[in-house]
């Protein structure tokens, strides 16, 4: 279960994230809507550990994420988050493969090389990029980098599975086989999946949708 309580965040003294109770249940798959900066990417981040709230508890699982130093907090997100980026944020100059071992060099299970090339080549495979993993990033096109920034948030089995706007650059069709994949990745790892999406066409493929204006009281 992912529990958020009393959370406040502001940014330059405007509260941009105020949510007083909010939980995800494990196992479940979340469409989360709502406009342009109403926090959406803010909630994500406080989720998986990248930003702190000013106050309140931020509960995955057994953690305590808001008590965690930023190293603990890497650690965590490292075990049991898988991030997808609203902007990707791959690593331009280096093969798919490479972007796809990144979160296992901070893992707490160090694995050797040969297992952790090998486990990021299963993820290039599960996402139908196992031919293209020596290919630089930027030589991709951008439904591929998805693709990449997708088997990178897969790499570590990871408990929780958050997907931040991940058919933004694609067309409908595409959009649809993102998400079946975002959908059965999470399903084959039992992780709950959290994605932000304004295609509501897609919202039915989804246990629950949610409006961000729902969990999110903004300023009071
Ligand atoms: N690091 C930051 N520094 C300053 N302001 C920030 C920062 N991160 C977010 N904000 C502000 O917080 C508000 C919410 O931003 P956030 O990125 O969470 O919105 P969003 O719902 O994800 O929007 P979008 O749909 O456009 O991605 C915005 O007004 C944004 O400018
Ligand atoms: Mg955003």
């Amino acid at each position: 279960m992912i529990i958020l309580q009393e959370i406040k965040r502001s940014y330059d003294g405007r509260v941009v994230l105020n949510i007083p109770y909010q939980e995800f249940e494990d196992g479940k798959t979340y469409f989360i809507k709502g406009e342009s900066g109403t926090g959406k990417t803010t909630m994500f981040n406080i989720i998986s550990g990248l930003a702190l709230p000013e106050a309140g508890i931020v509960q995955v699982g057994d953690a305590m994420v808001q008590l965690m130093s930023e190293r603990e907090r890497d650690a965590f997100r490292a075990d049991n988050v898988g991030y997808v980026f609203q902007d990707f944020n791959l690593f331009d100059g280096f093969s798919a493969l490479e972007n796809v071992m990144v979160p296992l060099t901070f893992a707490t299970q160090k694995l050797s090389a040969a297992t952790a090339k090998q486990r990021a080549k299963e993820a290039l495979d599960k996402v139908g990029l196992g031919d293209k993993a020596t290919r630089k990033v930027n030589k991709m096109s951008g439904g591929e980098k998805q693709r990449v920034a997708i088997a990178r948030a897969l790499v570590n089995v990871p408990k929780v599975l958050l997907a931040d706007e991940p058919t933004g650059n694609l067309d409908r069709r595409n959009s649809g086989a993102i998400m079946d994949l975002l959908i059965a990745s999470a399903r084959a790892c039992g992780a709950t999946l959290l994605v932000i999406s304004h295609d509501l066409s897609l919202a039915d493929k989804f246990d629950e949708v949610l409006d961000i204006y729902d969990i999110n009281q903004g300023e009071e």
